[in-house]
């Protein structure tokens, strides 16, 4: 079997109303582009939409960070953006912050998860899509599956599961390159946790099966903020995940995103906020959030898709999603305060900073026995 990449590319290039869901013209103006520059570079696609983010996920035989599929996917967005700007859509190609194209997009602001992969038999994944937080957001999930046989039984009833996974882990705060540690299960998970609890910093960028070697996630790493040096929205990760056989089930996947796990972004990026699992083309609203995840299932033979299946539309996911919003509705009611909303190092709206730095002129110390 030949090699097959699978390659997610998402942005943020304008939404309807503020930040809610980008236009049905808007989405029509990316398709078009990508079905007639395709030619003989892509096997397949697929254009959805999480929140106010457009991803086009794309199979070819071209390789991870390829110049050709990266200008085509950029270059489709650019197309989005022009009729994002003609329609007044708000935010029109925000996530697009380098406008000259130099190589492949990584570090040009739209998120990106790519797998080169040896296409199996049968080859299920996963493609998830989040608005509204930041990568960190699928750290415990993919500790809880590919690391905790509460959520994944093939750990205990697999003996290729059992042999465990290796997980690349990155620091997102070092921006002169990727920093990252090669850690591995059952050995060192409980290091792999010690990193993972800082989801704002330490992000799983990659996992890999130890039994074949095979790679199985693929997490998009890159923080907005480092790039533009200032706050330009949350980051919207993306994900693949190889399911099946080897790997945890689709269901062993799934299986933590029942928590709603409190993860930052929400209302300006600043604030707290269960992660709720929506259904394909869902929109935000409710405080600009809450921080929503959708995940789509695709079959695959070389390189050609089926239709997605909507992993979280089924009714179990509606008991899960009056659950979570109930977290969101507690969270919500204490405002400011506290850890609903981030810390500062986190506050991405500099505004707080410059009340807080004109408050401090006005702080005296007051001298010992002299109160008044
Ligand atoms: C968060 C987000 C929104 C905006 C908010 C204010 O990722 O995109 O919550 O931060 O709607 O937007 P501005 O400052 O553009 O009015
Ligand atoms: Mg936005
Ligand atoms: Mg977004």
């Amino acid at each position: 079997m030949a090699k097959i990449t699978l390659s997610i590319i998402k942005a943020d290039i304008g939404s309807i109303g503020g930040h809610i869901k980008p236009s049905q013209k808007v989405l029509a103006a990316v398709e078009n582009y990508v079905r007639k520059k395709r030619e003989k570079l892509i096997i397949d696609y697929y254009i959805g939409y999480t929140g106010d983010d457009i991803a086009i996920l794309t199979t070819h035989k071209k390789g991870v960070l390829n110049e050709k599929i990266h200008k085509l996917c950029f270059e489709a967005l650019l197309a989005g953006t022009q009729v994002a700007k003609s329609q007044g859509l708000y935010g029109a190609g925000q996530d697009l912050l380098v406008e000259a194209f130099s190589g492949n997009v990584k570090g040009m602001g739209p998120q990106v998860a790519e797998m080169e992969i040896e296409e199996r038999e049968a080859d299920p994944f996963l493609a998830f899509f989040a608005d509204k937080t930041e990568p960190g957001a699928y750290n415990l999930p993919l500790y809880l599956s590919f690391a905790d046989p509460m959520h994944c039984a093939g750990l205990i009833l697999a003996p290729k599961l059992k042999k465990g996974f290796k997980f690349v882990i990155m620091d997102v705060n070092y921006t002169q390159g990727d920093k990252i540690i090669e850690l591995v299960t059952p050995e060192e998970t409980y290091d792999i946790a010690a990193l993972l609890r800082d989801n704002g910093r330490y992000i799983v960028e990659s996992i890999f099966s130890r039994a074949s070697g095979e790679q199985v996630v693929s997490v998009s790493t890159t923080r907005l903020h480092n790039i533009a040096g200032k706050y330009v929205g949350k980051d919207d990760p993306v994900m693949l995940v190889r399911t099946q056989r080897d790997f945890p089930a689709t269901g062993e996947i799934l299986s933590p995103y029942a928590i709603g796990h409190f993860v930052s972004g929400f209302m300006r990026g600043s604030h707290n906020g269960p992660l709720l699992p929506v259904k394909k083309n869902s929109q935000i609203s409710f405080f600009d959030g809450p921080p929503i995840v959708n995940s789509l299932a695709f079959s695959m033979r070389q390189g050609k898709l089926t239709e997605p299946a909507d992993c979280f539309d089924q009714p179990y996911w509606d008991y899960i999603r009056m659950k979570i919003s109930q977290k969101a509705e507690e969270i919500r009611r204490q405002g400011f305060s506290g850890p609903a909303m981030l810390p500062m190092s986190e506050l991405e709206y500099t505004g707080v900073m410059e009340t807080l730095r004109d408050l401090e002129k006005r702080f005296k110390v007051r001298k010992s026995g002299a109160r008044k």
